[in-house]
């Protein structure tokens, strides 16, 4: 045999880590957990139990208390006792808790580790490099944050009590996206573990408690349906959940109007596009880390590759020789590439998914070299090439070690097949061509985009998606704002004029008034053209002496539909430069001050309201308009600079197509506060006018059209605010919808959102003072017209 028979005949030997530290932790607990609950675990109670197992061996690990809705009751007492002291404590003092939580893990990472491997089934060198420091890297950045809460967002405060449901996949790493900037921002925790892994969980509960005051965190464990109780606690202000789309759709149901803050964290079917002139070798690395990490159990796994039709036979040649050398074996093996499915179940669908898949077409590749254990859920790495773009095997998330493969032929095909998906979580462009790769970034509908690189995370960079992946941000700057919301509408100032009138008594006053002066009958105003309404009826606008001021039209299911295809067209204004943006809104108010003795009459005779206050209201209208056109140029992102050899442009793109449902209240300033602020940001607009608003608005339309808005930028639609916001909550190319009004209103439109998981923001029917503005209010604005894309880039050495 020469040196080189050897070399290539060499076989890895297993290198088992010691799981005694772990099995001694759990043995201290007899195996058995109750809830964890106001610093300490709750005693010993007749609870349902259920076990928790071993992926790799299907051996029982330790058995698991099923929390009751009393015991979700005393976690959240528990936390709410705790909040306004760790609130009170000040941002330096919470800055040392979350260090010593960082170095917590930091000092027991083995046994974390370990633990980790041994009840998720991942391969210990992914929970020992990966999971466990970034785990500790969050606590660490987020101690950081603490410490400047009180200067860099002095205008901001907690929620409260935030209620967060992670999933299996990645169990500690979950509990630190979602723990450290909660607790950071002086919100207490109840957090439940996915069921099938909740022992890091457990662990980490009972060793910060150690520093931790009671109360701050509390994990109950158990299914669904503790996270239901969760989801519909009173006492619970905020929910975070990650986890599959199916119960992101359910929660966010299930919160509608109970004036809980959201965010969701969802599936994903992420792109990985290899262009001609990519460094395929790299590229085959990349598809490794992107899909048979953690067994592809991640929701932004790269599990649709995209291939350039020229080197589709050599990537796929180079990939199969690559998938061959892959180990699949116990997770806690050093020396293995993957390890278990996380349980039967999964394992099952998986199969289920390919096979089903598979008889639609495409072909079917795995290592005849891998073997997989004979215990335990084992699935081997898997290659589908030739896939159709509308299969299952697609469009489907198999959350498996399961890569599907299509090819394109030009780069607009490639963003096409990208694009075409239901999800937006991430996207890996492999190119040598900056040029190229800085192109397709922004084309691509996702919130991170990973330029030669795949699943890079880290606690600097804000993640999270768009579409049906969900929305919110976990990580960088951008993520603490998911925990925060402005003081002012915390103290929830109640509006200082108590307005009385709807459409319901514009309905009742009819025309049986002896009509005064009638202005006009103000058409809609949709594509940049004054139109009728559908169905050609109107409504009167009634003043504050009971006169009908004038007539509205009152616009229907069509007209909206109508209004939305015009918004979605007019996508070139997201395309304008930031200059011409704020250009845009400085003419807007200026154009708007050649009117004002017209406007401030007519609104002091709608609302009543003296003609010096009308005045006062109309001035910090345009005030407010000056305010969004310096933001329209500043609002500009940030490259976080993560721990490695590049940098995350965070940039905040354009929501898209938002509907804007106007309150009653300051009519005047809060539409003109709403379209503003959307505009500034590049989204096109659907406005709904209060019932006050509406005659304003037709005012507005005409200054519009002589202030450069491209048509179809904003549209207006006037009518019964319900029933216009239930269309627009329920229309699938509407990407946003601001509701403001009452409870019920928020209700409707949160509940009708379900459909495509379109974002929300209102206020909840919580009184707005919309005359005291802070900077927070801008800001917050800002961001829910904005959704951050972080694009990591290679750079320096
Ligand atoms: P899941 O979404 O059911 O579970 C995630 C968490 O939500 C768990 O803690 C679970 O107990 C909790 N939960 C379940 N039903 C709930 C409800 N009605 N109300 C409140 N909380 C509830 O995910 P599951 O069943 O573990 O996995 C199913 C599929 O979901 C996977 O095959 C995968 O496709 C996807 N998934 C996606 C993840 C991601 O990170 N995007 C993570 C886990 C699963």
């Amino acid at each position: 045999m020469t040196v080189n028979d050897y070399f290539m005949s060499m076989q890895y030997g297993t290198a088992p880590e010691s799981d005694s530290a772990a099995r001694q932790w759990l043995a201290s607990h007899q195996s058995r957990f109750t809830q964890f609950i106001g610093g300490r675990f709750t005693k010993a109670d007749d609870n349902a139990t259920f076990e928790t197992l071993e992926p790799a061996t299907g051996k029982v690990l330790a058995t698991l208390s099923q929390a009751s809705q009393g015991d979700v009751d005393a976690a959240v007492k528990a936390a709410r006792k705790a909040q306004k002291d760790w609130q009170a404590m000040g941002g330096h003092a919470r800055a040392r808790h979350l260090y010593s939580l960082a170095r917590m893990l930091q000092k027991h990472s083995r046994l974390f580790a370990v633990l980790e491997s041994l009840d998720n089934g991942k391969p210990i060198r992914e929970s020992r490099d990966l999971d466990v420091p970034l785990a500790a890297r969050h606590f660490l950045y987020h101690a950081g944050i603490a410490q400047l809460q009180e200067t860099e967002l002095a205008q901001w405060q907690p929620y409260g009590v935030v209620g967060q449901i992670i999933p299996w996949n990645f169990p500690l790493l979950m509990l630190a996206w979602k723990v450290a900037p909660a607790l950071a921002s002086g919100n207490t925790v109840v957090l439940k573990p996915a069921e099938l892994t909740s022992l890091t969980a457990l662990l980490f509960a009972e060793l910060a408690a150690q520093t931790l005051p009671a109360g701050v965190l509390n994990v109950v464990t158990g299914d669904g349906a503790v996270g239901q109780y969760l989801v519909a606690h009173k006492g619970v202000d905020k929910i975070a959940f990650t986890g599959s789309t199916e119960v992101g759709r359910l929660i966010r149901s299930q919160t509608a109007g109970s004036g809980k803050g959201l965010t969701l964290e969802l599936g994903g079917k992420s792109p990985f596009i290899i262009f001609d002139d990519a460094d395929i070798d790299s590229a085959i690395e990349g598809i490794v880390d992107a899909i048979w990490f953690n067994q592809g159990q991640v929701c932004c796994a790269g599990s649709r590759l995209l291939v350039q039709e020229s080197i589709a036979e050599q990537v796929y040649a180079k990939l199969r020789a690559r998938m061959k050398t892959l180990r699949v074996g116990p997770s806690l093996d050093k020396n293995i590439d993957m390890s278990a499915i996380i349980d039967a179940t999964q394992l099952q669908r998986i199969r289920t998914l390919v096979t089903d898949g598979v008889s639609q077409g495409g072909q079917l590749w795995q290592p005849t070299e891998t073997t997989l254990p004979g215990d335990g859920a084992y699935y081997p790495p898997t290659l589908i090439t030739g896939v159709q773009p509308a299969s299952t095997l697609a469009q489907e998330e198999i959350f498996g070690p399961v890569l599907v493969s299509m090819t394109f032929r030009t780069p607009q095909e490639a963003v096409e097949l990208a694009n075409n998906t239901r999800y937006g979580l991430a996207a890996s462009v492999w190119s040598e061509n900056i040029n190229l790769a800085l192109d397709i970034a922004p084309k691509l509908r996702c919130g991170v985009v990973w330029i030669n690189a795949s699943n890079l995370f880290d606690a600097a960079v804000g993640f999270g998606g768009v579409r049906e992946s969900g929305y919110g941000r976990e990580g960088g700057l951008e993520g603490i704002y998911e925990y925060l919301k402005p003081a002012s509408w915390a103290k929830a100032a109640p509006y200082r004029a108590v307005l009385s009138h709807s459409l319901a008594q514009a309905h009742a006053a009819g025309d049986s008034f002896a009509l005064p002066a009638i202005d006009r009958t103000a058409k809609l105003y949709i594509g940049g053209k004054q139109t009728r309404p559908d169905n050609g009826a109107s409504l009167p606008v009634i003043d504050s002496e009971g006169k009908i001021a004038g007539h509205i039209s009152l616009g229907s299911r069509k007209d909206i539909r109508n209004a939305v295809a015009a918004a979605r067209k007019a996508t070139g204004w997201q395309q304008a430069t930031t200059f011409n943006r704020a250009q845009v809104l400085y003419y807007l108010a200026e154009n708007l001050s050649y009117r004002a003795d017209e406007l401030v009459q007519r609104l002091a005779r709608l609302t009543g309201s003296s003609t010096k206050n009308a005045a006062h209201e109309f001035e910090l209208g345009l005030e407010r308009l000056f305010t969004f056109a310096a933001w329209a140029d500043k609002y500009d992102g940030r490259v976080h600079t993560p721990p490695m050899r590049g940098v995350a442009l965070a940039i905040p793109e354009a929501i898209g197509v938002i509907g804007v449902i106007c309150p009653d209240d300051a009519p005047w300033l809060s539409m003109i506060s709403l379209i503003a602020a959307g505009l500034a940001m590049g989204n096109s607009l659907v406005v709904v006018p209060g019932a006050r608003s509406a005659l304003l608005a037709t005012d507005l339309y005409q200054v519009l059209e002589t202030s450069d808005v491209p048509a179809g930028v904003v549209n207006i639609v006037t009518g019964d605010g319900s029933e216009l916001a239930a269309v627009l909550a329920d229309h699938d190319d509407v990407d946003s919808v601001w509701a403001f009004g009452d409870n019920e209103l928020a209700q409707l439109v949160q509940q009708r959102s379900v459909g495509n998981l379109k974002r929300t923001f209102g206020n909840d029917g919580k009184a707005i003072d919309w005359y005291q503005w802070s900077g927070a209010d801008s800001q917050l604005f800002l961001r829910q017209a904005t959704q951050i894309k972080n694009i990591w880039i290679p750079y320096g050495d």
